[in-house]
């Protein structure tokens, strides 16, 4: 039956999870410490760009299934399962540790304002053995709750596809009470028979960084691929195609690019590596990942100073400044790297992006100029970088770009271009993981 649930954080995953929990018939109160959020989410408006998630904000909130508050206590005194999705980020002091300030003041709040009994759900990704730690405070308090580690994953700008119809839905606790209560919290689920993986808790929170370190291995590796295709005159869409085509491999995740960003996985790898280290048993091969994808940023500006090794002065034009399309969010994202190299070689830079550009004024101010569509930033540029997949730069009109280009140099680190349209119009080009010029 519908559980009366509290979200702590309303970011990326916590909104998306809120929303979800709601839209499943639970009742939902989620709070933040950023007042902004809540008050703009009050009004029914949407603080991050997520396909899909406006409409089921203003349908679950017309339906009083959903609803926003200051009040921590309003929150927790109404709720028996309370979901801690607060953000976990690096540390900044390059150990490669998170830093779980966040989870850890909302865990305290949680334990020192709860008045009866609370199934503790720690969704933010949290170090392994965060949650037996938190069960031990809780005991020790003697408090009345159990603790869940339901790790997430939601890709941005697929949150909402990835919440409904999720591969599975991970579990891990020790307490038989707090499975049923979780069993009802995703009933919906269970209704359409999506597997459940029932599990302790170092297990499930490993699972996390195993699952996202995995996937980074495998960009990492078709990357690398891509520049031994560049140097043998291969196509790695063919290569990538031929490699997924073995039902062990799977065609997702090979697809060659300007290296990954986001909030994920550069953290997760980094704090999967730093635990490893921790216990004395390190996983050489995402130490290697990790250097493999600053390499791969890097590797887009060796390709373009090739072809053009005076960068002083020049006018180059970025299409796509967030870290992956269908999203605003430049976290981590190659677009940064590739700019403050460019910038620091003299080169004059001009962007656009359909989603992401506030983020990167926020970022570059006046340092690069900001352009309306992608003509205005080939018009007199000596190169273009398309460094982001937008369907929008998949059907760029060239004819109307190479017009406008001071000259036709287009670099595609996306393959999203077609190779013998660029050959017909004249333009000389680079595409990740094809050779284009003789070495
Ligand atoms: C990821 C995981 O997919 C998700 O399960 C987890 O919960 C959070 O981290 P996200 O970071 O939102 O999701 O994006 P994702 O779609 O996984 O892409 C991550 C990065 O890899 C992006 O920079 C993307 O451009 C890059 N990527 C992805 C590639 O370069 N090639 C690919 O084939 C796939």
């Amino acid at each position: 039956m519908a559980k009366n649930i509290c979200v702590i954080g309303v970011g990326y995953v916590g909104l998306a999870t809120a929303i979800g929990l709601a839209d499943f018939g639970n009742y939902v109160i989620a709070i933040d410490i950023d007042q902004s959020k809540i008050q703009q989410l009050q009004n029914g408006n949407m603080i991050i760009y997520e396909p899909g998630l406006q409409e089921l904000l203003t349908r679950n909130t017309s339906a009083n299934r959903l609803k926003f508050t200051n009040s921590l206590k309003d929150a927790l005194d109404n709720s028996e399962v309370v979901f801690i999705a607060v953000g976990t980020p690096e540390n900044g002091n390059g150990d490669g540790n998170v830093d779980i300030q966040y989870v850890e003041n909302a865990v305290n709040d949680v334990i020192q304002n709860s008045n009866s009994y609370k199934v503790l759900v720690i969704k933010s990704t949290v170090p392994v053995g965060y949650n037996r730690k938190v069960n031990e405070r809780i005991k020790k308090a003697n408090r009345d709750m159990d603790v869940v580690s339901n790790p997430e994953f939601l890709r941005e700008g697929k949150a909402v596809y990835d919440f409904f119809h999720p591969d599975r839905v991970v579990i891990g606790t020790d307490s038989e009470k707090a499975k049923e209560i979780m069993r009802d919290v995703y009933r919906t689920l269970n209704r359409i028979n999506v597997p459940f993986l029932w599990t302790d808790w170092e297990s499930a929170e490993l699972i996390k960084y195993a699952s996202n370190g995995f996937l980074a291995i495998k960009i990492a590796y078709i990357n690398q691929l891509a520049c031994l295709a560049e140097q043998i005159g291969a196509d790695i869409i063919s290569i990538a195609k031929g490699m997924g085509m073995d039902g062990r491999i799977g065609p997702k995740f090979l697809h060659a690019g300007p290296g990954y960003g986001g909030s994920c996985f550069p953290k997760d790898t980094k704090a999967l590596s730093a635990i490893a280290h921790q216990f004395g048993v390190p996983i050489t091969i995402i130490d290697a990942v990790i250097e493999a994808n600053k390499k791969q940023k890097m590797r887009i500006v060796e390709r373009l100073k090739k072809r053009m090794p005076n960068i002083s002065g020049k006018t180059i034009g970025i299409l796509g400044l967030a870290f992956k399309a269908e999203t605003d969010d430049i976290r981590e994202s190659p677009a940064i790297d590739i700019v403050d190299e460019l910038l620091k070689l003299g080169a004059i830079v001009k962007v656009h992006d359909p989603q992401a550009m506030h983020n990167f004024k926020e970022k570059y101010e006046d340092k690069v100029s900001y352009c309306n569509n992608e003509y205005e930033v080939s018009k007199d540029a000596d190169a273009l970088l398309i460094l982001t997949e937008w369907n929008e730069y998949r059907s760029l009109d060239l004819r109307r770009i190479k017009s406008a280009m001071k000259s036709p140099y287009i670099f595609d680190t996306r393959n999203v271009l077609d190779r013998d349209e660029l050959n017909e119009l004249g333009f000389s080009f680079d595409l990740i993981g094809q050779k284009t010029m003789e070495a």
